[in-house]
């Protein structure tokens, strides 16, 4: 046995207050499994969610919280290559904390050539901007998506492999001074999200409709959103951010067979199988070896501040990672 850091919450409510470090003690990796010493993790919209018991499932309590991080394996239990020893890896769960045992089919190997900072941003939010552009519609070259919470590390990934695709992004976003960050990282156009918002976006789209619209937000900007989506276009939602719900004018669905479809990659992880699952890890690898998804960093804390990271990352304006070892 031995004695590691790690958060945990035994109830749900403020995140910044059920979360706290306790020393805990792990026993030596089971057979299947791996050790993980943890090195950085975000700190995600899911996290908070989750701390506050308002995710889509959840965990028994205790619990330590951290739907993704990266560390490096430094044993192996019964049965698992010894090779894996040295790498850098992905865990998806219970992911703040020193050290950890996950079962080695659980994992995705880092390639060399990404750091442990770089990576421990890879597991949820690009997958998910990857899964969402290619399972709801067969865009082409040139084709327009349109997306809110542009900002969003998502709304980011999405910007990003759709100028690797080709594809043209029409971006929502809360704030203009987000417009100049995003058309560097290749948006098309960025729209401030309000009344006037989709006026300003058919002068921008020339009269072409997107087949696809990424919504993050709902409430009255799902809406609008929808409204400038192509008759049997398909807005997927996947966050929630206003926490408002979505509101569909029923001509959506009389008029224009719009398709109204959710996107949670947790349930796609365990039902994709080992070829699909790689297949977008293996995109989303390429283009974060060539420098895309790189996190928009709002502050480092060190694991022992844990509840200062929680209060800061609902603040928002980029991600909080958490480093959890050096
Ligand atoms: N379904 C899935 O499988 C899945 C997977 C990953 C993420 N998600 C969801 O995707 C969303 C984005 O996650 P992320 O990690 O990319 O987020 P993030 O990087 O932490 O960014 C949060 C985004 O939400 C915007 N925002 C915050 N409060 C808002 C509000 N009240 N109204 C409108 N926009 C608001 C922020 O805008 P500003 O920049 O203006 O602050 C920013 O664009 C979250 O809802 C998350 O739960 C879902």
């Amino acid at each position: 046995m031995q004695t590691i850091r790690a958060v945990r919450y035994h109830s749900t409510g403020d995140p910044a207050r059920v979360v706290q470090v306790y020393e805990v003690a792990v026993g030596e990796p089971a057979a299947g499994e791996v050790r993980v010493r943890m090195l950085w993790a975000p700190i995600n919209p899911a996290d908070l969610n989750m701390l506050e018991g308002k995710y889509g499932e959840s965990r028994p309590l205790p619990d330590v919280p951290g739907n993704e991080g990266c560390g490096r394996v430094v044993s192996v239990g019964g049965g698992v290559d010894e090779s894996w020893i040295g790498r850098l890896v992905l865990v998806d769960r219970m992911a703040w904390r020193e050290e950890g045992n996950w079962p080695v089919e659980s994992l995705i190997a880092v390639p060399a050539g990404i750091d442990a900072r770089r990576a421990c941003v890879l597991r949820v939010n690009p997958p998910t901007a990857w899964c969402l552009l290619h399972a709801f519609a067969d865009l082409k070259p040139g084709d327009w998506i349109a997306q809110n919470a542009a900002t969003s590390a998502v709304g980011r990934a999405v910007i990003e492999i759709a100028r690797a695709k080709g594809w043209k992004t029409l971006n929502l976003v809360r704030r203009r001074d987000a417009a100049d960050e995003l058309r560097a990282l290749g948006a098309d156009a960025v729209v401030v999200d309000r009344p006037e918002a989709a006026d300003e976006a058919v002068a921008i789209l020339g009269g072409t409709k997107p087949r696809l619209g990424l919504n993050a937000v709902g409430g009255v900007p799902a809406t609008r959103l929808a409204g400038l989506l192509a008759e049997r276009g398909t807005l997927a939602t996947y966050g929630a951010m206003s926490k408002e719900a979505l509101k569909i004018p029923n001509g959506f669905l009389i008029f224009r067979d719009l398709d109204f479809r959710g996107f949670w990659l947790t349930r796609w992880l365990r039902t994709a199988s080992p070829s699909e699952r790689d297949a977008v890890f293996d995109g989303v690898f390429h283009l974060a070896s060539r420098g895309c998804f790189a996190p928009r960093v709002a502050a480092e804390f060190p694991l022992s501040e844990v509840a200062s990271a929680v209060a800061r990352s609902g603040e928002g304006r980029g991600k909080v990672l958490l480093q959890l070892t050096m």
